[in-house]
């Protein structure tokens, strides 16, 4: 009964942030002012400990707008969580970061962490288009086990509407 009602907590504030972020940006196209409040919104409805993009450079993701603490600058395709994420383009639940071979702890206070990919959704219809990644959404929290299948529901959502602004 309680977890049925920390669930529905959970989906309830996951649905009030989308509905703010919509209505904040639908007259944005400025990608780093997008980008920010959407890191912003999360940050301050969700409460995660750092939330912020890591945005495709060559073959590396380099820092962009976040919420939190310093973080690293540059990280190669395949490496950490978030090189991982690009590579399989596919989101990553990692419920304790220790426990994940590779993981790059840009802060010792990081126990759990999602990745969420940034497809590039505007161009491209047909059904085998394989669209390019553009970066990755990457939150940390200072729990273990924060991160479930809801949470890449809505953050894949999330990412979704932003790209189609
Ligand atoms: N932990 C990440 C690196 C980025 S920081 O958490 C902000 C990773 O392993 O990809």
């Amino acid at each position: 009964m309680q977890n049925e009602q920390l669930i529905q907590d959970k989906q309830k504030k996951y649905e009030t942030l989308l509905q703010q972020l919509k209505s904040l940006l639908q007259d944005e196209t400025n990608k780093i002012a997008i980008l920010s409040e959407t890191c912003a919104i999360i940050h301050d409805v969700m409460g995660f400990f750092w939330v912020g993009f890591y945005l495709v450079e060559g073959d590396e993701l380099v820092l962009g707008p976040f919420q939190g603490s310093v973080a690293c600058l540059r990280i190669k395709k395949g490496r950490g969580v978030c090189g991982t994420a690009w590579q399989q383009r596919k989101t990553i639940i990692v419920p304790d970061v220790e426990k994940f071979a590779g993981h790059i702890a840009c802060s010792t206070l990081s126990r759990s962490e999602i990745v969420v990919p940034i497809f590039n959704v505007s161009n491209g219809t047909e059904t085998d288009y394989r669209p390019e990644i553009l970066g990755v959404l990457d939150i940390d929290s200072t729990e273990i086990s924060t991160f479930d299948e809801i949470d890449a529901k809505y953050l894949e959502e999330i990412i979704d509407t932003i790209t189609r602004l």
